[in-house]
């Protein structure tokens, strides 16, 4: 089926969001102002290879120049179906080198074959070497008449300043949720798909704004799902547990319930949950929790208001973190991630009033109140005032010193 490839939109119209791109670009078609290059940064899946070849068509359309190139005509036919001899499509990553680039740079003495403009795009250009950056500078600082190149690339840091500012840059956006959700929705129908609201959603959630990889989640989900996809197909397809067992979890931890919390883990791993899909399931549920009670959403976790402290939603990131590293790196992973799930259980006391954590190694310090009493009580006790008893009681105990706040 391939429906990624089936639902690449072909005019600017059916793009979805990256409403600044295409109208920017639109504009520059409308007035006949083209660059000589343009850059398109973005993660992967949201548009930028679908864009170069819906402006290519609008740089070369039979129509004349336009923002809204007619679809139909030999030339804006050849580009759609990748046969275009003038819009050529390299990947960076497998034509890195010196030699490849020169070879582009003699192509792009020739005039275009048949359209207006020569388009080169240049997929992931961040793979480049040195010397193939500087010999697209070459270029880059002396353009050849009606050839426009589009630079594209998930990782825009890696590209050399030179080469930056020789560009006009379009930064990609994730799609939002309504726009994708939308989107899914056509495809559905389309596809006479039967799918549930919520199995969209958990679609949009794993797919982090990409749309290509949202339309494969549902391609994927479809298939093994014989015809409907519900959430309960996609929960087991993609290892996502239900929200109700890190709700519970939260309660045990509020209630002190060691025992629940580990057993909680034990029997998502006797269905078939990775330690990897607990962990990615509780780090969204905890972003939850802080959402509601520190700033006061109300989603499912908003009962839990008044049992959580600013200090443990902060501390529970933290263990959060530790877990993952067990995770990437420990060869013993189940152990000590029942570990750091039994801090979880353990946080009321391992926060208490007075205290924070260090952020840079993740210590417990005293804050300057508590300290102030504790140096009290030892001059009281050594009868002297010794201006640096805090410092020495800060060795003694081997806390680390909180400067500037807890955090
Ligand atoms: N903005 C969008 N609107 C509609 N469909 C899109 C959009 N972005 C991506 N798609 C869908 O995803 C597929 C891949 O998109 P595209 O090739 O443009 O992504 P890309 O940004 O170039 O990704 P990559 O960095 O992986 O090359 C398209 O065929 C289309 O089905
Ligand atoms: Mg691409
Ligand atoms: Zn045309």
């Amino acid at each position: 089926m391939n429906l990624p490839v089936k639902y690449r939109p072909k005019t600017f119209r059916d793009v979805v969001g990256q409403e600044h791109v295409v109208k920017t670009l639109q504009n520059a078609l409308r007035h006949k102002k083209i660059s000589n290059a343009y850059l398109f940064s973005g993660q992967r899946g949201v548009g930028k290879t679908t864009i170069a070849r819906i402006f290519a068509k609008g740089l070369n359309c039979e129509k004349g120049i336009t923002p809204e190139p007619c679809g139909k005509c030999e030339i804006c036919l050849e580009i759609d179906s990748g046969n275009s001899l003038d819009v050529i499509e390299i990947d960076g990553a497998s034509n890195r080198g010196i030699d490849q680039i020169r070879e582009l740079r003699e192509n792009v003495r020739f005039m275009p074959v048949k359209a207006r403009y020569k388009v080169i795009i240049i997929d992931e250009v961040h793979m480049l070497t040195n010397e193939a950056f500087n010999a697209l500078l070459k270029t880059l600082e002396e353009p050849p008449e009606n050839v426009v190149f589009i630079f594209a690339t998930t990782e825009p840091r890696k590209i050399p300043e030179t080469v930056l500012s020789r560009v006009q840059r379009f930064d990609f956006r994730p799609i939002s949720e309504s726009a994708l959700i939308n989107r899914l929705n056509f495809i559905c129908k389309e596809e006479r798909i039967q799918c549930e609201k919520d199995a969209l959603k958990i679609i949009y959630e794993i797919s982090e704004g990409s749309v290509r990889d949202a339309i494969s989640l549902l391609e994927q989900a479809y298939i093994y799902g014989d015809g409907k996809i519900d959430s309960s197909t996609l929960r087991e397809v993609f290892g996502i547990l239900e929200d109700e067992i890190f709700i519970n979890l939260f309660e045990y931890i509020a209630e002190e319930k060691p025992s629940d919390l580990l057993k909680l883990l034990r029997d998502a791993l006797n269905q078939g949950y990775s330690l990897f899909d607990f962990h990615k399931g509780l780090v969204k549920a905890a972003t939850s929790l802080m959402e509601a009670i520190l700033m006061g959403e109300e989603n499912p976790y908003s009962h839990l208001k008044g049992k959580f402290s600013e200090i443990d939603i902060l501390y529970i990131f933290k263990i959060l973190k530790d877990m993952e590293q067990t995770l990437r790196l420990s060869n013993y992973p189940r152990p000590l991630f029942e570990y750091e799930l039994l801090k979880l259980a353990f946080i009321k006391r391992i926060t208490p009033h007075g205290f924070s954590i260090n952020n840079d190694n993740g210590h417990l310090s005293k804050n300057n109140q508590s300290l102030e009493k504790i140096e009290d009580k030892e001059l009281h006790k050594k009868g002297e005032k010794n201006s640096t008893s805090i410092n020495k009681l800060i060795k003694e105990l081997n806390l680390k010193e909180v400067k500037d706040g807890p955090f």
